[in-house]
């Protein structure tokens, strides 16, 4: 099937991007000594983690149990869920055999390790730690870290298993040395525990790390187990804005048709709203006006700079034409690709993506929906 017979707005995966990404990212875990778990959030499909992993099955972090028990199905041994565990959610935590598990609590553990002793299993338990983002995770300089590490390791159905955090912060960092200062608060923060508590006579648990910017710019990891980037798998027009990646690397994209064409106001209206293209404004901190991403032609290899998309609503995208909507150019019916923000939140919209192989749609895959 070409692009023009599918039906928008749908959401379209670039397969030679795609591998090209994922051999990236194995070689950049080679160069800095370290594992590799991707974060599978960014497209919830094990056909596409398996591509990550150069064809196995290989370590992956996932954000909900819905993610869990698909990748399980699919046959992926070593699952981490990257969440802090719900209260509630224990018994159908524990029912997926040595499923990674977050606590950022001693009533979390607590509850962890009541639920293990009910069923009659063993938890591997992960802390959860603040490097600075202010999202969760305990202080690594804290008490608390070094209590409840005490306490998963004498309970006799947990297991210590590691330590993890996350620079999201990054995010908002105002360029690609403070990117890497925010990876190095990363590896301090995790490696620094991990020392105290080996120093406090408990096994030293591993250490996990990373974002797709902060994994981009680290110096080094020295000390770190094992890195989770996810985003990178698509890349996105934030990522390509921030320089993780070239805008040619960015994989993920939502094809659309112009439904609207006002000359007299210089703008156009595309069938690709907030339903199909998520809202994310993009890198406000870098670029006062962003819009809501670069638009491309069907083929998705010329830019159109002239074109803005600047306002969405439910199911519109309204395009401000620079320098005007001149004679017959882009016509109604016509086809436009939209590199969304936020890859990861707009993948999240869309039941199937389309895998392309240059412009030929050569499979379909359904995501993992729901929680
Ligand atoms: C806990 C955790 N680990 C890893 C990642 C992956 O980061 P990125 O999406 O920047 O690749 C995320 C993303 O939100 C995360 O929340």
């Amino acid at each position: 099937m070409l692009l023009s017979e599918l039906r928008t707005p749908c959401a379209l995966v670039d397969l030679e991007r795609l591998e090209a990404n994922a051999a990236m990212m194995r070689q950049r875990a080679l160069e800095l000594g370290v594992a590799l778990r991707p974060h599978v959030k960014t497209h919830k499909v094990p056909a596409l983690a398996r591509l990550q992993h150069g064809g196995l099955r290989g370590p992956v972090t996932v954000s909900t149990l819905a993610e869990a028990r698909a990748f399980a199905a699919d046959g992926f041994a070593d699952i981490l869920w990257a969440l802090p565990l719900p209260a509630g959610r224990e018994e159908e935590a524990l029912a997926l055999p040595r499923l990674g598990l977050l606590v950022d609590s001693l009533e979390a553990a607590a509850r962890l390790g009541a639920a293990a002793e009910a069923t009659g299993s063993r938890a591997r338990v992960h802390i959860k730690v603040d490097c600075g983002y202010g999202r969760s995770g305990v202080d690594p300089e804290g008490e608390l870290a070094l209590a409840l590490a005490e306490r998963i390791h004498a309970h006799p159905r947990l297991e210590l298993a590691g330590l993890l955090t996350h620079g999201g912060h990054a995010y908002s960092a105002p360029n690609p040395q403070a990117i890497a200062a925010v990876a190095e608060q990363e590896r301090a923060a995790v490696v620094g525990l991990a020392d105290r508590i080996e120093a406090a006579g408990i096994p030293r648990p591993r250490t996990s790390v990373g974002s797709t910017p902060t994994v981009m710019q680290a110096a080094h990891y020295r000390g770190v187990d094992e890195i989770r980037p996810g985003n990178y798998a698509f890349f996105d027009a934030f990522q390509a804005s921030i320089g993780s990646c070239r805008p040619e690397q960015v994989a993920f994209s939502v094809l659309c048709t112009i439904v609207g064409r006002y000359p007299e106001r210089d703008t156009l209206v595309i069938d690709a709203g907030a339903l199909a293209l998520s809202v994310d404004p993009g890198a406000r901190h870098l670029d006062p006006e962003p819009d809501y991403g670069p638009l491309h032609d069907i083929a998705g290899l010329v830019r159109h700079p002239e074109l803005r998309l600047q306002a969405l609503s439910q199911e519109h995208g309204k395009i401000r034409v620079v320098g005007g909507l001149r004679g017959d150019a882009f016509p109604l019916g016509s086809r436009l690709r939209v590199l969304p923000n936020h890859s990861c939140l707009a993948a999240a919209c869309h039941r199937r993506y389309h895998l392309l192989r240059g412009d030929r749609v050569i499979e379909r895959v359904e995501p993992v929906r729901g929680w």
